[in-house]
């Protein structure tokens, strides 16, 4: 038997080169060793102001997404988070084994709660339960994510701790496989790359699109004139090529900038031509398959189906466990 990993990543947008090398190209390693369950995670991404009405096509562009990427449908199961009530059902239930104070105390609510202070919603601040229920309905024993997440990973196992000790051993302590490359910053240089920081280049951009984008982004601030020395190890164009290109192109790329005999100009449209060369088959495969709704309803109706009978059955247990049986009933 395989062991079993879950993660997820919201449909807030259209996926990013940040998803894509922080999350879904170490999932498609992962896929053949490993029972994998990847969910869109639409309730997540509620906990924010959102489109409500962009909602379903987002969904299916990262659906499309992770297929064109590489997720084998053969190989792995891919989910939409709310069709599988168990989630929600799991997080109530949670939420009563977690205390308010662990969650004020988690990163993300702080600096969301900052970002978004017209509209701290209890959904905010009950986040990482569900996500801690996404992983534990399924007993993962380890969930991939990128460094950020790492703090969402601990309070789950606190959690689970909180809740065996409460009411018998139930759920596994889940361990994080954290993602190579998982820190990709955006085109400023700065954060951490995300849609709403508009500082992305998206996983379906055209070649011309991300030449575009690429020429105004951020490299070695010191570095004013084509005839100063740049230091790679602190531009962010520098750190992409290592993700993106080949060993050559890295080595003359960081010789040539060090020694000023490229500019940032030319470092730059390598990089483009290379990031070009990897997203475009994927470009090309996700436009086919948005052409076949059909298959992706396939994929997911039976990724769902094959989570539903995983949670039901956790659940089912988790109800013997709290008391919530009613053998009176039956
Ligand atoms: N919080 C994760 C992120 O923003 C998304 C997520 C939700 C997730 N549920 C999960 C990741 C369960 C791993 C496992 O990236």
């Amino acid at each position: 038997m395989k062991r079993r990993i879950f993660s997820g990543i919201q449909p807030t947008g259209k996926l990013h080169i940040g998803n894509y090398l922080g999350a879904i190209k170490n999932w498609i390693d992962l896929q053949d060793d490993y029972d994998c369950i990847w969910g869109i995670v639409d309730f997540h991404s509620m906990t924010v102001p959102y489109d409500h009405e962009g909602m379903s096509s987002r969904v299916l562009d990262c659906a499309a997404t992770y297929l064109a990427a590489g997720l084998d449908p053969e190989k792995c199961e891919l989910m939409i988070q709310s069709r599988v009530k168990e989630h929600t059902e799991l997080t109530w239930i949670l939420n009563t084994v977690t205390p308010i104070s662990w969650l004020e105390r988690v990163p993300t609510y702080k600096d969301k709660s900052k970002r978004f202070s017209d509209n701290v919603n209890m959904g905010l601040m009950d986040y990482p339960v569900l996500m801690a229920a996404d992983i534990i309905l399924y007993k993962a024993e380890a969930v991939p994510v990128g460094e950020d997440q790492l703090p969402h990973l601990e309070l789950t196992r606190e959690i689970v701790r909180r809740f065996n000790s409460t009411f018998g051993d139930t759920f596994p302590e889940p361990k994080e496989i954290v993602s190579e490359g998982a820190l990709v910053r955006g085109l400023d240089g700065q954060a951490k790359m995300s849609k709403s920081l508009n500082n992305c280049i998206y996983i379906d951009e055209t070649p011309e699109d991300i030449w575009k984008k690429l020429s105004t982004a951020v490299t070695d601030p010191q570095r004013v004139r084509k005839t100063d020395p740049g230091d790679p190890k602190v531009c962010n164009i520098f750190s992409l090529h290592q993700l993106f290109s080949s060993k050559e192109d890295i080595g003359y790329c960081e010789h040539g900038c060090k020694t000023a005999g490229i500019g940032c100009i030319e470092c730059k449209k390598i990089l483009a031509e290379n990031i070009a060369k990897e997203l475009a088959p994927i470009r090309e495969k996700k436009t086919e398959l948005l052409h076949n709704v059909d298959y992706i309803k396939d994929v997911l109706n039976s990724g769902i189906k094959y989570s539903k009978k995983i949670a039901s059955k956790t659940i089912e247990e988790v109800y013997q466990k709290i008391g919530t049986t009613y053998p009176f009933l039956k």
